[in-house]
């Protein structure tokens, strides 16, 4: 990661200040996908398992049950559960990346899933019939889903039926007008009242991905209702208790609505 100002800034009252780092200022095609996968993904955790329990009630609660149109996760990493809760309604999925090694590591994973998915499913169809009834979801997401490469600060206004975005606009930068400009993009990315999901770890630090540093803006539940007030609705946010993922974070939040 190119840090603008690699060393902490010392001000004259002795306080010292984390280097700011924008969105621009990361070397985002360097991201090691295998070990983001592997620490993250390997198998469901606890928060995840939350989460997916708040967005596939909301999706399924919102939706009815058939397919409404095209869908976008925003920043999916090698992240496929928030993709895989939109799948009932969606007749294209598109996976939005900035990263090559994500978007190469997306195309090889739609193509040849690991085993850990099969676990992360059974949370999002247990007791839920829209999901229940698909038969092999993988498959199904490796039909409808496209890799795209893309920015979320050049997202295209009025496109999308639903969308998801989890762990993006905070963790992209320390700098909070790109963390409002990144939430706000995206939710203006989806057509007027389509409903989306969005994750956002509270107060973070920054977080290390193989032997890369990568930085973050630390928020919290009011600075997502914040962002998200200028463009939706219905917005509900729930804190998801989590702490044994690494250091330097105060849990999840989970917010769902829809575009104004
Ligand atoms: C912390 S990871 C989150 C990945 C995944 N969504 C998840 O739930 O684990 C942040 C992701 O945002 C992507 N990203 C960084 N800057 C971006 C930008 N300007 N536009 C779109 N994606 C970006 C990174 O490549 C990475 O995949």
């Amino acid at each position: 990661m190119a840090e603008t100002d690699p060393h902490p800034t010392s001000t004259n009252t002795g306080v010292v200040l984390p280097p700011i780092v924008g969105n621009a200022d990361v070397e985002w095609d360097d991201f090691d996908s295998a070990a983001y996968f592997e620490h993250n993904y390997g198998e469901l955790r606890p928060d995840d398992a939350r989460i997916i329990e708040i967005i596939a009630g909301y999706f399924q609660s919102t939706f009815p049950p058939h397919r409404v149109g095209r869908a976008i996760d925003v920043g999916s990493g090698t992240n496929l559960y928030p993709a895989l809760t939109m799948l009932p309604y969606s007749s294209r999925v598109t996976l939005f990346e900035r990263a090559f090694t994500n978007r190469q590591w997306l195309t090889r994973e739609l193509d040849k899933p690991q085993s850990s998915w099969k676990q992360f499913w059974d949370a999002i169809s247990a007791g839920r019939d829209t999901y229940a009834k698909i038969n092999d979801p993988l498959d199904m997401l490796h039909r409808l889903a496209r890799v795209v490469r893309g920015n979320v600060f050049n997202l295209a206004a009025d496109e999308y039926d639903l969308g998801t975005m989890f762990f993006v606009a905070e963790s992209i930068t320390t700098r909070t007008d790109e963390f409002q400009r990144a939430t706000r993009q995206f939710v203006n990315s989806l057509k007027r009242n389509a409903p989306f999901a969005a994750a956002f770890m509270r107060d973070s630090s920054g977080y290390i991905v193989g032997n890369q540093r990568f930085p973050a803006c630390s928020i919290t539940e009011e600075d997502v209702r914040k962002a998200l007030a200028p463009v939706a609705r219905n917005v509900d946010i729930v804190m998801v208790e989590s702490n044994d993922l690494r250091e330097g974070y105060g849990g999840m939040m989970v917010a769902t609505g829809r575009k104004k």
